[in-house]
């Protein structure tokens, strides 16, 4: 008989740190400001919501297994080969099955040290080891990414923009990344914020993945898309990278609903124009009202900035969490980054954004 008295985990499963998500609750706010999750400020398309309240009566059909249609309309959009896209119960959901697929015991996956955690918490899941590279003034440093490189690296990860960071690398710079890895490492180039990016040296991914069988990029339509709650994402890689998704992914991982909606709000060009708008005027207007205050804001290309608190007694980065969810507005720690004197604040309507600063200028005034 077995000395063994309960299941056990594969190796690595119980190290996983799980991850934790922004707070959604302030106690004594039925609804509370939350600036916690990079959720779109706008809210969800017209469209979409039309599209997800339209299959109400369709919920005991199963869904398109193999999301034809919101493959072809992103094909269609992006102008991609629809059968290299596979799509994910959000963009989480792909990195985790990239790693499973890639990476096993033995393995190392390479990502910059602010990079987004999911990372570290899908190799580790998958028994391989994590490996972080320092960053260069909260920036992926590509030499040191390079460095971190050995034989026993499988995969990259690279957020581009990084969050919670919200910096960016030009596209100039991927590309001397990518020259500089072997063909047997995969480079997985998260874009989930690639819609609110406004300059010109930046491109999502797509060139890479379209001269390359190393290279997979990631999107999702948690965020300008505003369809968090429905578990969206999507994956473009080589021929043999999506054939690699399409056998490990369940055969159902994308809800009808979830289709459907992702369909409309691709397709409502407009609302994205107007969430891409909004987040081009509130964005630089908080970096600049809070940098008014006396916080280090960090340049942000995203839909988020991370602001650093000067870490006195009784106004680190964690009292200013307190105060502002006192006063039912909530922000992100992100010590879990290694950025314990910073907070990360989503861009939100602008009565949450003017909200935030007043309670900010309160709090550093010890009000
Ligand atoms: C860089 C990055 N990648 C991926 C995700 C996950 O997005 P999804 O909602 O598609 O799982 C997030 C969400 O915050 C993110 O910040």
């Amino acid at each position: 008989m077995s000395a063994v008295v309960a299941p056990t985990p594969r190796p690595g499963v119980l190290e996983v740190e799980p991850y934790r998500g922004g707070e959604a609750g302030a106690p004594g706010f039925a609804r509370p400001i939350r600036l916690a999750s990079n959720e779109s400020a706008l809210g969800p398309s017209p469209r979409a919501m039309a599209a997800y309240t339209a299959l109400a009566g369709e919920l005991h059909r199963y869904p398109d297994g193999g999301a034809d249609a919101l493959r072809a309309a992103l094909a269609r959009h992006h102008g991609l080969a629809a059968e290299r896209i596979v799509c994910g119960n959000g963009s989480d959901e792909l990195i985790g099955l990239l790693t499973k697929a890639y990476c096993g015991p033995g393995d190392e996956v390479v990502y910059s040290r602010h990079g987004f955690l999911m990372y570290p918490i899908a190799a580790t899941a998958a028994g391989a080891k994590p490996v972080t590279a320092p960053e260069r003034d909260l920036t992926v440093d590509v030499d040191a990414l390079l460095k971190a490189i050995n034989r026993r690296t499988r995969i990259v990860f690279l957020a581009n923009p990084n969050n919670p960071t919200g910096t960016y690398l030009s596209s100039d710079e991927i590309k001397r990344l990518h020259a500089g890895l072997p063909k047997s490492v995969l480079l997985v180039i998260d874009a989930a914020y690639a819609e609110y990016v406004q300059r010109n040296d930046y491109e999502p991914g797509v060139e890479l993945v379209e001269a390359n069988r190393n290279v997979v990029m990631t999107r999702t339509f948690s965020k300008i898309y505003a369809l968090g709650g429905l578990r969206v994402g999507w994956a473009y890689g080589s021929a043999e990278i999506a054939d690699v998704l399409n056998r490990v992914r369940a055969p159902f991982n994308l809800n009808a609903a979830a289709q459907a909606a992702a369909v409309a709000a691709l397709q409502d060009v407009a609302a994205t124009d107007r969430a891409r708008e909004h987040n081009d005027i509130w964005r630089p207007w908080l970096a600049r009202e809070l940098a008014a205050l006396g916080l280090t804001v960090n340049p942000s290309v995203a839909n988020f900035i991370i602001a650093r608190f000067p870490g006195t007694s009784g106004k680190t980065a964690a009292d200013a969490f307190e105060f502002l969810k006192s006063r039912g507005i909530l922000t992100r720690k992100i010590a879990g980054y290694q950025l314990p004197d910073w907070l990360r604040i989503s861009i939100g309507t602008e009565e949450e954004m003017r909200a935030v600063v007043q309670a900010c200028a309160d709090f550093l005034r010890g009000s």
